[in-house]
């Protein structure tokens, strides 16, 4: 390959969307009001949206061309046609069942193969996946090994599994108890670290020795099978498709977000290989979703989607999307800021333990730090630790925290250029330089599912 220093983005860009700058003062009113919860602030009132990777790209003038081509049937649509033929080709699974985003996917899957006390193991299950498990009343269960969990050792598949905790939790339910394995490429709760075939392949090896079926988080397969391709030498001549046919060729079916790597702003999929399943999965989707041949979804939202899981596989479109994530990640590590190690695919996590050592876990050190970055640079992340996992346990009146307090600054896909991410930058230097000033803060209204979207919470001074 031709050898580039400076990576551009592979894109002209078309079509704009205004930021307004806001100040300091108006800030510090805007989060008061949003009760230090950054779900409830008004995406005009940021600066820098790094929320979320999902549903928050741009798409391409071809996928734009593809909203207008978009057929609107009701049943048979030939964007359908388009979208499954796509997905079969892309994933190789037999029966390809469309749903308004990958939740939808989740609940299907989850309400059909689980029942009360079933665990699902996974690498590491992410939030709305765990709570559509915990609520058919199952158990989710993450198995990342203990020394990944060190946000500061660098491991090239810092997302694998831990097969011994795995066989462990086999013997131990028994595999009656274990309706499906799940692996989610990337680990997105784990700092967007990858999973290498060798994981993918032994996982999928237990579980068809134990009849337990397989299946992937496929939301960020491309930039999974990017960290492939560059990390293992094996794969350094392998096409990303080719990669990608491996890595799900191990697998009995997929839920997937179109949000994140099929680069659309809705939509999602469930696959599988299973007929009595997909029948059943079908029946459900009619009663919720809409018939087979939308699940949910516009016409011209399966072309988008069809057209965004072909560009996304794109090898220029994948080096310069992790090439400008870990610009921003080794920009703050070299100035001290404690990062997830090595830069995962689509975020950058600070680990708000190291970076706020003098807060306890009970004040919520990662949502304190989520909102300072809005204070001081009028940068929306989320915090990814007690706040979200969290729990308050009512039968011991005390909170369950996270083992980790991560901040996750999520880069939509091909939205920011390189000068907002060095804003970015410059912004975080600046509070990590007043860090010791930061204060905690307490929760004073939560609900029992997914707290960290509605909850409010204070400042503790
Ligand atoms: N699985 C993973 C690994 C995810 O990251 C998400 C969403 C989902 C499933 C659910 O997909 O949003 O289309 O219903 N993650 C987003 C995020 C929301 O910010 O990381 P969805």
């Amino acid at each position: 390959m031709e050898k580039i220093n400076t990576i551009i983005e592979p894109f002209r860009i078309k079509s704009v969307h205004p930021i307004k700058m806001n100040s300091y003062e108006e800030r510090v009113a805007i989060l008061k009001k949003a009760d230090y919860n950054l779900f409830k602030i008004k995406a005009k009132d940021v600066i820098i949206d790094l929320l979320t990777d999902s549903g928050t790209g741009a798409m391409s003038s071809e996928q734009w061309a593809g909203i207008m081509r978009g057929d609107e049937s009701y049943a048979g649509s030939t964007s359908y046609e388009l979208f499954e033929n796509t997905i079969k080709d892309i994933f190789g699974f037999e029966y390809v069942i469309p749903t308004h985003q990958g939740r939808a996917a989740e609940r299907i899957l989850f309400s059909i193969m689980c029942n009360e006390d079933d665990v699902i193991p996974s690498n590491a299950h992410f939030d709305t996946t765990r709570a559509n498990i915990e609520y058919q009343g199952s158990i989710a269960l993450d198995l990342i090994p203990d020394s990944y969990n060190d946000t500061q050792k660098y491991f090239p598949f810092k997302g694998d599994m831990d097969i011994d905790k795995l066989e462990k939790a086999i013997a131990y339910h028994g595999s009656s108890k274990i309706p499906l394995i799940m692996l989610t490429v990337t680990n997105n709760s784990g700092g967007g670290q990858p999973v290498s075939m060798e994981n993918i392949k032994k996982v999928s090896i237990i579980a068809k020795a134990h009849n337990i079926p397989f299946y992937i988080d496929a939301c960020r397969f491309a930039e999974n099978a990017y960290f492939i391709k560059t990390r293992n030498d094996k794969y350094a001549n392998i096409e990303i498709k080719d990669i990608v046919k491996e890595m799900f060729s191990y697998a009995d079916g997929c839920t997937m977000s179109a949000k994140k790597d099929g680069i659309a702003n809705i939509g999602g999929f469930l696959c599988t290989n299973n007929s009595d399943l997909a029948i059943q999965k079908k029946n459900l989707l009619i009663l919720t979703e809409g018939f087979p041949t939308y699940g949910g979804l516009a016409g011209r939202d399966l072309e988008a989607i069809s057209i965004g899981l072909k560009e996304v596989l794109d090898f220029d479109y994948l080096h310069y999307r992790i090439r400008s994530t870990s610009y921003l990640g080794d920009k703050i590590s070299l100035a001290g800021v404690p990062i997830m190690q090595p830069p995962g695919g689509h975020a950058i996590y600070i680990d708000a333990k190291l970076f706020l050592p003098h807060l306890d876990v009970s004040t919520y050190p990662g949502q304190a730090l989520a909102c300072e970055l809005y204070l001081r640079g009028g940068i929306r992340t989320s915090e990814i630790g007690s706040f979200m996992f969290g729990k308050f346990d009512k039968v011991s009146g005390k909170e369950i925290y996270s083992d980790k307090e991560l901040v996750r600054l999520a880069i939509p896909r091909r939205t920011y250029t390189q000068s907002h991410i060095d804003y970015v930058v410059e912004k975080i230097i600046e509070v990590y330089e007043n860090r010791k000033s930061i204060t905690g803060l307490k929760i004073t209204k939560q609900p029992a599912i997914l707290r960290h979207f509605t909850s409010s919470l204070t400042k503790i001074d």
